[in-house]
């Protein structure tokens, strides 16, 4: 008699009986190895595109349920973080597993405001930028080229040294937005008042003109911090799992970082909320939304801002951004994209090709529209999200680090190509019609 907590696994080609051990709902892939036809066979693998279904560690820092639509960081609902917390206060919990007592919370952000300065060879680098580079790719850019100030970065090792770049990343993240997006408008760059907390900060960077001492609208304030909340941390997404894949060569974390960046960047991770604002131009107005929900449910194209690989139910940060947004337009007069995304929301929900297929408004639906109501342009959208995102990358790095079964990132593939084939001498090659793909 098998154990319960087993696979039996029977193996047809050579009537092999296998047993696999389950363990917190998975077997081993690599258990999948000793199913083999002959002792020539490699071994049975699992073909995954997209990992959809494969884990790829074991880790302590998110838990998301999609289908009940629950996300806490290390075991804190994601609602009560956004209630009572700051981002900093956050940052540290993922980092460090727990909240921090009122004392640590204090060192805490006196170190991550002691590292808010931009080295100047940094700055100068940053405005070599063209006058319309996309703040997206100054902030790769420059997060990498860190990797250049910071030399002894390359020290994964050493715990100590990793924090020191952790505190350095998470100070100088919201720096480097900054200057990306006042080089878009050709302002001078402003230099962080570290009086200021760590959104207000933000703001005084990217909004300061001539005045002596700026001062942060708090709502507003607030609302970004809560901004910064919910985009903390979302466990093995694309860009956390380009973080760890990168990482697992021991790259450096200022190069780790602008990878797990660039992944971001992407429209259907974190450039999707440009994406809703694009979307809601093209749509003009509420009038139109029934037309283009027509249009996407014929196949061309998606709805930004819907659908989740993991929520199937709702994103509950979607929920939580929704209620932020009154506050910001009671302090920055409505968005008019507003009422074309409620009408959207309110079409698709009813929809039932949405229905059946589980899309939901994800956390990038209305987050554009709040940060166009705060005055951003939507290409400063995603580098928004990629500064809080840096904490959880760095949650995860750590993490990757420090588990003892980790090893360099390298999947397998199922090979489609050609057997072996015969060289022709360049003269003797006829064309060969190529399709492109
Ligand atoms: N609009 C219309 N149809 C959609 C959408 C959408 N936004 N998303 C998924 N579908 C459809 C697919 O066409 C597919 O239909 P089919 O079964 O008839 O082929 C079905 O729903 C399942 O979709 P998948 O593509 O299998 O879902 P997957 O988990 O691979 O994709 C993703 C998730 C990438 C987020 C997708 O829903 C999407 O492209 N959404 C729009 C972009 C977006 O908002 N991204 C932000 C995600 S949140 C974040 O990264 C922070």
């Amino acid at each position: 008699m098998a154990s319960s907590n087993t696979l039996t696994v029977i193996d047809n080609r050579t009537a092999t009986r296998y047993e696999l051990p389950i363990e917190n709902g998975t077997i081993r892939a690599m258990d999948l190895r000793k199913i083999r036809t002959d002792s020539d066979d490699l071994g049975l693998m699992i073909y995954d595109p997209a990992y959809v279904n494969t884990a790829s560690c074991r880790s302590s820092i998110t838990f998301i349920d999609g289908e009940r639509g629950i996300l806490r960081y290390r075991g804190y609902p994601i609602e009560t973080l956004a209630q009572h917390c700051t981002f900093l206060e956050v940052a540290y919990l993922l980092l460090f597993g727990d909240l921090p007592t009122p004392d640590d919370l204090k060192n805490w952000v006196s170190e991550i405001t002691y590292h808010t300065m931009l080295h100047e060879t940094t700055k100068k680098f940053m405005e070599g930028f063209r006058h319309d580079a996309h703040p997206m790719a100054m902030l790769v850019s420059t997060v990498a080229a860190l990797s250049t100030v910071y030399p002894k970065a390359r020290e994964i090792h050493d715990p100590a040294n990793r924090l020191q770049q952790i505190k350095r990343l998470i100070g100088k993240m919201p720096s480097i937005a900054a200057m990306s997006y006042r080089h878009s408008l050709g302002f001078p760059y402003v230099y962080p008042d570290n009086d200021l907390s760590y959104p207000e900060n933000f703001m005084n960077m990217l909004w300061k003109m001539v005045e002596p001492k700026y001062v942060a609208n708090p709502v507003i304030a607030r609302a970004l911090d809560i901004l910064f909340i919910l985009h903390a941390d979302h466990e093995q997404n694309c860009s956390a799992n380009a973080m760890r894949s990168v990482g697992s060569a021991r790259t450096d974390p200022y190069l780790t970082t602008a990878a797990a960046a660039a992944a971001l960047a992407g429209p259907l991770h974190g450039g999707a909320n440009e994406a809703v604002i694009e979307m809601l131009d093209e749509i003009g107005s509420k009038e139109n939304v029934p037309t283009y929900v027509k249009k996407i449910k014929e196949g061309h194209g998606k709805l930004m801002g819907f659908g989740h690989r993991v929520y199937k139910n709702y994103d509950p940060r979607a929920n939580i951004i929704k209620r932020t947004a009154e506050n910001v337009f009671a302090a920055t007069g409505r968005n008019p994209k507003l009422d074309i995304a409620l009408e959207l929301e309110r079409i698709v929900l009813e929809d039932e090709y949405f229905i059946t297929r589980k899309l939901y408004p994800n956390v990038d639906f209305y987050s554009g529209i709040i940060y166009q109501a705060m005055g951003f342009k939507p290409e400063m959208f995603t580098v928004l999200f990629a500064i809080p995102r840096t904490a959880g990358w760095l949650a995860q790095w750590q993490e990757m680090l420090t588990d003892p079964e980790q090893k360099i990132s390298r999947p397998r593939q199922v090979y489609t190509g050609h057997e072996l084939r015969q060289f022709v001498p360049v003269e003797k090659r006829v064309p060969v019609l190529h399709t492109t793909g």
